[in-house]
Parts: C-alpha cells; structure tokens; sequence
C-alpha cells in the first residue's frame, strides 16, 4: 500500500458559555437541520461530541458553503456544561480544542461564566467566535426559520433591528473590555486578529448556516497544517470524563485528536498521583438512536480514527482525571510513552 498515510482529520469545535445561553440547543439545532435534509444518518454522535461531515454543513448553509472550496471533512463538535462546578473541564474542553464557538444570550450579555470562558480561551490562545443566540427572543422579532442572517435581518422592522444592533453592540464593547477586538463576522476581514460576532437562534435556525459557514471558512483557512495527521499512527486523546459504567467497571470519555486507538492497544492516562499504564478492554461508541431501547447503549468498535469521542474502557483507571492526557503505546517504548504523558 503506497497511500499517503497523512491526512486530514476534523478540527475539534468546543461550544462554551454561561448556563442556559442555548450550546446544547444549538447542536441540537445543527443535528435537527440534518434530520430535515434526510440525512440524519450521516451525522454521528460521539462520545460527548457530534461530528458533521461537509456535505451536511454545506446542504444546512446553502449558498454559503460551496463543498468544493474545502478540504476537510467537516467539524467535530464538543458540548460542554455551563455551570460553574465544571469550571475544570471546560479549562481542558477549551485547551484541547482547535477553535471554539462562545455563546452568549443576547439578551442577558455577558455573564459570570462568559468572562471565565474567555478566559480559558485566552490563555490557550484557542481561536474563537461569538455567537449572539436568542435573537428569535427581540420583542417584536419576526422569525424566517433556518435563513441565512443578512434575509432575516433586513425584513425586520426598524425597532427591532435597533434593539437588536443595541444588543449586539454591548457584546462587542464586552469583548473590546476584555482585550479582544470584535465586530459582526461580515465586517471582520482578518479572523486572527479580529473576533467575529456571529447573530444566531438556535430556536429557528436563523444565523446557523452563517455560524457554520465561518467555522468551515475559520478552520479551513488558518488550521489546514495542523489537520494533518498520521492517522494510522498511535492514538492521541484526552480525558473529558471519567465515568463508571454498568457492565464496564471505570471508563474514560476520551476525545482522540491525532492517529488510532484500537481495542487490543495498550495506553498511558495521566492520573491522579502517577501515568497508569494499562490495556484497553473495550472501546465504546454510543448506539444509533435507532437502537436506543436495546440492552447496552454502547456498541463496542474495533478502532477509532481522530478526531472522534469515544469511551475507552479498561481495568486501573480508578485515578484518571478529567483533563488528562492519554496516549497509544503499540510498538513504542513504553517508558518514553510515560515520559510524554507525564511532560502534559
Ligand atoms: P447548560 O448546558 O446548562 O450550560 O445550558 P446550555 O447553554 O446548553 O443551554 P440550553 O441549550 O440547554 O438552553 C437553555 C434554554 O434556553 C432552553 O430552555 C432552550 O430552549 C432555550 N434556548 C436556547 N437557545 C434559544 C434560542 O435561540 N431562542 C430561544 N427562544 N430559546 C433558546
Ligand atoms: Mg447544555
């Protein structure tokens, strides 16, 4: 086999924001939109993420999103809680993802846990953008469900583009305070240097195909290099969370952003006093919807390319932490494995 075993794997989305501002509802939205075009199939839930392959975002974004101006494959979505108890995790959701999407209610602006998300943000130095979401709740709002902002927008009356523009603009001098210049996606020419304020319902789908337009446009054109991986190559992950599962013993949620993990691997998780060393058990992915009221809600896989979520199941993993990194051995020294996770 003389195939280029690089390749191009999905960027890792992370979703934050304070709690209740809409990150789940806007996945859900995102998976809805699917099922609509007829092609839930192709959208496939993960270990606490959603993958979304191109041709689905480009079919929810229209006009926006030609497929063939892209090369990856599409994006990897991790939701994460907006209460302040998983301050941690959502420190490591920020950390291990490639890009982020922050959003904020446009009406309750920013809020404790916005300020602690940009704050992670920041220092992982994670390329973001703002969705402003609930612009469906401006009084007066007249909803054009799943349209592009720009139509929506101009068919609103005078007031309630006013409120909305007023909103929006308060967002914008919260970013400005805190250190980051921002305006509207359509107005932002460079994404590195300016933060763009995507408007967005993730009630009526209005904004959607924009935010995954510029996600796409974001990633395809300042992460390509980092995309490329050895996808045949030992696994790369880390932990999202650790859980005890009926039929399993302890488990690690694990997102895996580079190379393989297979079910006869042996890995190193970093754990709570020393890397534990030991072998996977069974690898887990969740059930087709489908197949919701069969026994287990896990389907046990072969192997899992980057970048997915999956469920590692395997014995001493009682000390693996939210946050940690794990990595494949196969045939490397497993010493110098250790060494890896320990430097993490
Ligand atoms: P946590 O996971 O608890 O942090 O919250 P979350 O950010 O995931 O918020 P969630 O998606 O659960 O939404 C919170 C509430 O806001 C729910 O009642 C949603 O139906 C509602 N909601 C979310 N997005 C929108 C929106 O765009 N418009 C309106 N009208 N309601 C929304
Ligand atoms: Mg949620």
């Amino acid at each position: 086999d003389t195939r280029d075993p690089t390749s191009l794997r999905t960027p890792i989305v992370a979703v934050l924001g304070h709690v209740d501002h809409g990150k789940t509802s806007l996945l859900d939205k995102i998976r809805g939109s699917a099922v609509i075009e007829g092609e839930a199939g192709a959208i496939t839930q993960h270990i606490g993420a959603t993958a979304v392959p191109l041709d689905i975002i480009s079919t929810i974004a229209g006009d926006l999103v030609d497929p063939d101006d892209f090369d990856l494959p599409g994006l990897l979505f991790i939701d994460t809680p907006g209460h302040h108890s998983f301050t941690t995790l959502r420190s490591r959701g920020g950390a291990l993802a490639d890009i982020a999407i922050l959003v904020v209610d446009v009406n309750d602006g920013f809020q404790p846990q916005t300020l602690e998300a940009l704050d992670i943000l920041k220092r992982s130095q994670t390329p973001f953008i703002v969705a402003a979401n609930k612009i469906d709740t401006v009084p007066g709002w007249n909803a054009h469900e799943d349209t592009p902002i720009n139509d929506t927008y101009e068919s609103q009356s005078d007031r309630v583009r006013q409120r909305l523009d007023e909103s929006l603009y308060e967002i914008i001098g919260n970013l400005s305070d805190e250190g980051f210049s921002a305006d509207l996606y359509w107005r932002v020419q460079n994404f590195q240097r300016n933060v763009g304020v995507v408007p967005v319902s993730a009630m009526t789908g209005e904004g959607v195909p924009d935010l995954l337009t510029v996600m796409m446009g974001l990633s395809q054109r300042y992460m390509k290099e980092e995309m490329e991986i050895d996808v045949a190559g030992p696994g790369v992950g880390t932990v999202l969370e650790v859980k005890e599962e009926k039929g399993f013993g302890t488990t690690i949620d694990t997102v895996l952003y580079d190379g393989t993990i297979r079910a006869d691997d042996q890995i190193v998780v970093g754990g709570l006093n020393e890397p534990i060393v030991t072998d996977v058990r069974a690898l887990l992915q969740p059930r087709p919807l489908a197949e919701i009221r069969t026994e287990s809600r896990f389907e046990k896989v072969d192997e899992v390319s980057a970048a997915s979520g999956i469920k590692v199941a395997a014995p001493e993993l009682a000390d693996a932490m939210a946050g940690a990194p794990v990595r494949v051995v196969r045939d490397r020294d497993l010493d110098q494995v250790i060494d890896e996770v320990q430097a993490e």
